[in-house]
């Protein structure tokens, strides 16, 4: 007689899928909410939008965002029209043991970190991949003016860090922000509020992909045995 299969380990895909039902748990009836950006947030895009009557819209962080929550009939409020969003929901590059990230792997860290800023709760959303001890082994993102970025490549080199220049078919990338990404390895993060600070104060820096000041309070992680709830608040 053949013994029950047991159900195969859900794949990263379904890891996604599975994190972005697990944050509707998480958005209130009635609110705006706050939307990242990425493939983990694309799975929770189409989540939300089986709720769409039960909330006035979102706030959204990239126009990738906002043209998949359009076209799924969610509202697109811009952040300066709203006060406060009770929740932020967003995915992660990396993510360690109190709460802080990388983030930044789709280029959209500063809009990120701005609708992060203005919410009151983040709940970051990633598959199990993303789990690590220290940051860093992901290339860290940093918004920079173009005007600055060699400078700030030099800054980097001067911390151990190998930074270049993010391209996209052999030209720089260019951010909805009209700016350039710049991307390092090499680097351990193991102060990442003071890193944050560190390097958001350099001239031409617009924002460091470091998320620590705006650290996730929640992570709904995707694991082979279902979604965990990690808390860090
Ligand atoms: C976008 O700029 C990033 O901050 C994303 O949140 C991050 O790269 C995670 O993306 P995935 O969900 O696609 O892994």
């Amino acid at each position: 007689m053949n013994s029950p299969a047991s159900a195969p380990a859900p794949s990263q895909d379904e890891q996604k899928a599975q994190v972005g039902r697990a944050a509707l748990a998480h958005v209130g009836r009635g609110d705006i909410v706050g939307v990242g950006t990425g493939s983990t947030v694309n799975k929770f895009i189409e989540a939300l939008a089986t709720i769409k009557d039960d909330i006035r819209g979102a706030v959204s962080s990239s126009a990738a965002s906002t043209e998949r929550l359009l076209a799924l009939g969610i509202p697109v409020f811009d952040c300066n029209e709203v006060e406060e969003l009770a929740v932020y929901i967003d995915g992660a590059d990396e993510i360690d043991g109190r709460g802080y990230m990388i983030k930044g792997g789709g280029a959209a860290l500063t809009r990120e970190k701005i609708v992060a800023a203005q919410s009151r709760r983040f709940i970051c959303i990633a598959d199990a991949s993303k789990r690590v001890n220290t940051l860093g082994a992901f290339p860290l993102p940093v918004e920079v003016i173009p005007m600055a970025a060699r400078r700030v490549i030099r800054q980097f080199a001067r911390l151990g860090g190998v930074a270049r220049v993010r391209e996209r078919d052999g030209v720089a990338l260019v951010t909805d922000n009209g700016q350039h990404i710049v991307d390092v390895t090499g680097l351990r993060i193991t102060d990442p509020l003071g890193f944050e600070s560190e390097v958001n104060q350099w001239p031409g820096v617009v924002t460091v992909g470091v998320f620590a000041h705006q650290r996730a309070n929640v992570c709904l992680l995707g694991t082979a045995s279902g979604v965990q709830t990690l808390r860090f608040d």
